[in-house]
């Protein structure tokens, strides 16, 4: 019994000397691990006189309550100072500035085909999309470009190692994939994605860039609904003022055909750097579809006329944000991409 007594008095004592959890911790261990004190003098009750037994057993249990209770109360403590210590050393400044996210963006050529595509959309044009590896069949022959014509010239090609397959150097054989999904049935599409060119890179000229092709095809549709669509789309992307003039061109697919200038955004049509003294800014190829192209897409060209365009979005972003260098596009320099 006298040693139960010592036993509770010891371990209190040392208890109270236990500062933190880690020591408070070591004590528990010695005290009721395995071979703990405590659980070693609870395993003495059989060796008892018999008469004692039941008394010695009584204490037993209450120095073990005792000591339990005393060692969480302890525990509690020492984990709430240590709690108080935290928030008086890492006090919180509730006023400081936070911290800014990150925010990506859209690419300047997606922002301006979006834009394109919304200002179409609204003069009813459909967006299709195709492929970007093509066959010389759909890029050159059946836009009216047998093999040997001369006007292949204007298309510097990337060919594959596929006899006969080559990166598509412009939008317009979307032409005749829309055609010959749609057919009979009139068409109002724009066909946008990029396009691949076997040229020099300069300021001006790009191996790869965008092209959205626009196509219209009807039993009614004539020259007047080009120039009018062409009107209502250079005036909502530039500005209600904006003139627009037509000049006799030639592409193999269209009949007639025409370039399209629009007066220059900087100058108004004076004359200046821009516009290199012209006062106009050329903005797209376009004309009336081919009779031969209008069949190759599966159009009765006795039945249906059509108008198409191509324009080229860069170009189109160089003249709304005067960028004076193509290459600047794929560049991927932060410093110019986070400006739009
Ligand atoms: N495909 C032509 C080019 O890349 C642009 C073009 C001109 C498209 C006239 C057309 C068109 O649809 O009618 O230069």
């Amino acid at each position: 019994m006298s040693d139960l007594a010592s036993l509770e008095q010891r371990g209190l004592a040392e208890l109270q000397e236990s500062a933190d959890e880690a020591a408070l911790r070591a004590w528990n261990t010695k005290y009721f691990g395995k071979t703990g004190t405590v659980s070693a003098a609870l395993k003495k009750v059989g060796e008892v006189p018999p008469a004692e037994r039941r008394a010695y057993g009584q204490e037993a249990n209450r120095v073990k309550e005792a000591l339990t209770r005393a060692y969480e109360e302890q525990l509690a403590k020492a984990k709430e100072e240590k709690l108080a210590q935290n928030l008086a050393a890492e006090s919180l400044d509730v006023t400081l500035p936070g911290r800014r996210v990150d925010q990506g963006r859209l690419h300047v050529s997606t922002q301006v085909l979006r834009t394109i595509f919304a200002i179409f959309a609204d003069l009813g044009f459909q967006l299709f999309r195709t492929r970007e590896v093509e066959d010389d069949l759909t890029n050159f022959e059946l836009l009216n470009m047998p093999p040997h014509h001369p006007a292949r010239d204007m298309w510097d090609t990337f060919h594959t190692t596929t006899p006969g397959v080559l990166l598509r150097t412009h939008t317009s054989p979307g032409q005749i994939h829309v055609m010959r999904a749609y057919c009979p049935k009139p068409i109002r599409a724009i066909l946008p994605g990029m396009c691949y060119r076997y040229e020099a890179i300069t300021t001006r000229s790009e191996i790869m860039f965008n092209q959205v092709e626009g196509l219209a095809i009807g039993d009614h549709v004539t020259m007047a609904d080009l120039k009018g669509t062409i009107v209502a789309f250079a005036r909502r992307l530039f500005g209600e003022d904006r003139q627009v003039r037509i000049r006799s061109s030639y592409f193999p697919f269209t009949e007639p055909s025409i370039e399209v200038d629009m007066d220059c955004i900087v100058c108004g049509g004076k004359g200046c750097s821009l516009c290199k003294r012209s006062g106009w800014l050329e903005i797209m190829g376009a004309g009336m579809v081919h009779p031969t192209v209008l069949r190759n897409g599966g159009y009765d060209p006795e039945r249906f006329t059509g108008f198409a365009f191509g324009m080229g979005p860069e170009r189109i972003a160089m003249l709304k944000y005067a960028i004076d260098d193509i290459r600047q596009f794929w560049a991927n320099d932060l410093r110019f991409l986070r400006q739009f």
